[in-house]
């Protein structure tokens, strides 16, 4: 039996705990020896819980124990994580994490370490909860030359946005719906803002190019600006709004990295991950269009894909997993030369002035719930420069929203 110390009791660790018990007879098909879950770490105590007598609250137990050979961190955030993480690497303990903000800050430091310690750190559940996507881009697609991923990395701004478009609802009313179904934090800023998506791609681009993206590097939007009345628009025009983290590659190489609310046509496949559900859209030379779509978030979704890492260090322990993720920082394309669609939303009395300022090339658009005091169009294809310039002396644009 491999013995393993679960550093985080909550959703994601308490389903990690649940579906070893679980699925011991699965996991020993693929590791014979069995796996078990020793410690837990929390700050809490948990007396009703069938595992309350394996919590602990030091750490060093943990870390000075011979017989614990991988740990998961399940806690979240910055620290302690980084400091308990580089700490069992350094003594040759693998860690598993469903911990996005740690491995997009700390991710190439943390591999290294696990390397020259010969064990591993492994990140699947760090974007997408429960779809496996950090695996196959590593393994099954690792001869091909990726061009671009787009996700929908979010699972609370896709259920916010989902119901504003069927349901015809405000921002403020979706938010609120689902803050009390728990989708939403009450502090939901890291979500609507767009940082929590902003850091998934930040993974997902670094390992398209092997080198280091940088989350702060990243152009990035939220969803809070989104109105009702821009619903009415998308519909009319076969499209939902989904906020999308992508990476595209130009013909010169170069890479831009974006995350953003944009218009997405019902034709295409990201259109259909709705609700809570995440997908990633990946386009690669040789095998052209892949989607991975599934659960992006929940406690054993997202434990699955920690307790798989788990299963794969132990299969591999005392040897260190490879990840093609070097320190080298990737400086990104210069976002502003980006070329897509813009639809612009405007009081009707601005019409003249983007039809000035965008020429005749802007295709006007109409609402399924118009309004008389109001204009929309949608631009012909050009730079963000050019858009930025265009509609920077018009005081009349309520919103403008890109186009996939
Ligand atoms: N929830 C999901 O569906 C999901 C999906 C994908 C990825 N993730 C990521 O997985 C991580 C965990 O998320 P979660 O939703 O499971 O969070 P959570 O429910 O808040 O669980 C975190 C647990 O860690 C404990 N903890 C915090 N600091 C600690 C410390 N210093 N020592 C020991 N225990 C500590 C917390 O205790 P207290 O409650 O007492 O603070 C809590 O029980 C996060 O990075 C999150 O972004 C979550």
């Amino acid at each position: 039996m491999v013995q393993i110390a679960v550093l985080g009791f909550g959703t994601v660790g308490s389903g990690v705990v649940e579906l070893i018990d679980k699925n011991q007879a699965s996991i020993r098909g693929r590791f014979p020896e069995g796996i078990h879950v020793k410690y837990i770490l929390d700050l809490r105590e948990f007396p009703d819980s069938p595992y309350h007598d394996r919590v602990i609250h030091d750490y060093n137990i943990i870390l000075n124990d011979p017989e614990i050979r991988i740990i998961c961190e399940t806690m979240g955030g910055k620290n302690p994580a980084y400091a308990f993480s580089k700490s069992a690497l350094e003594k040759g303990i693998s860690v598993c994490t469903s911990n996005k903000e740690l491995v997009a800050a700390h991710g190439p430091e943390l591999l290294r370490t696990a390397a020259a310690h010969n064990c591993s750190y492994m990140f699947e559940a760090s974007v997408g909860g429960g779809i496996p996507v950090i695996r196959p881009l590593l393994n099954a697609l690792s001869q091909e030359y990726i061009t671009s991923i787009v996700g929908i990395l979010n699972g609370t701004t896709n259920y916010i946005m989902t119901r504003m478009e069927k349901e015809n609802m405000t921002f403020e009313e979706t938010l609120r719906i689902a803050q009390e179904k728990g989708y939403a934090e009450r502090n939901p800023e890291a979500d609507v803002e767009g940082h929590d998506a902003c850091r998934k791609i930040a993974i997902l681009s670094s390992l398209m190019t092997g080198k280091t993206v940088r989350y702060e590097d990243i152009p990035c939007e939220g969803i809070s600006r989104i109105t009702k009345a821009d619903f009415g628009y998308a519909r009319n025009m076969q499209m939902g709004i989904k906020l999308l983290g992508m990476a595209h590659r130009n013909e010169d190489g170069s890479v831009n990295v974006r995350t953003a609310p944009f218009l997405v046509s019902r034709d295409h496949p990201l259109y259909s991950a709705t609700g809570v559900f995440n997908a990633v859209f990946v386009h690669g030379n040789c095998v052209d269009d892949l989607m991975f779509y599934g659960r992006g978030a929940g406690k054993l979704p997202t434990a699955s894909a920690v307790v798989a890492d788990v299963v794969d260090c132990a299969v591999n322990l005392g040897r260190n997993v490879d990840v093609a993720w070097s320190d080298e920082v990737l400086p990104l394309a210069d976002s502003s030369k980006e070329v897509r669609r813009f639809f612009i939303r405007a009081a009707a009395d601005a019409r003249d002035s983007l039809l000035s300022a965008f020429g005749s090339d802007l295709e006007e658009v109409s609402s399924d719930t118009p309004a008389a005091d109001e204009c929309a169009f949608v631009t012909a294809a050009m730079s963000e420069a050019a858009f930025d310039e265009a509609a920077a002396g018009i005081s009349g644009i309520r919103t403008w929203i890109r186009l996939f």
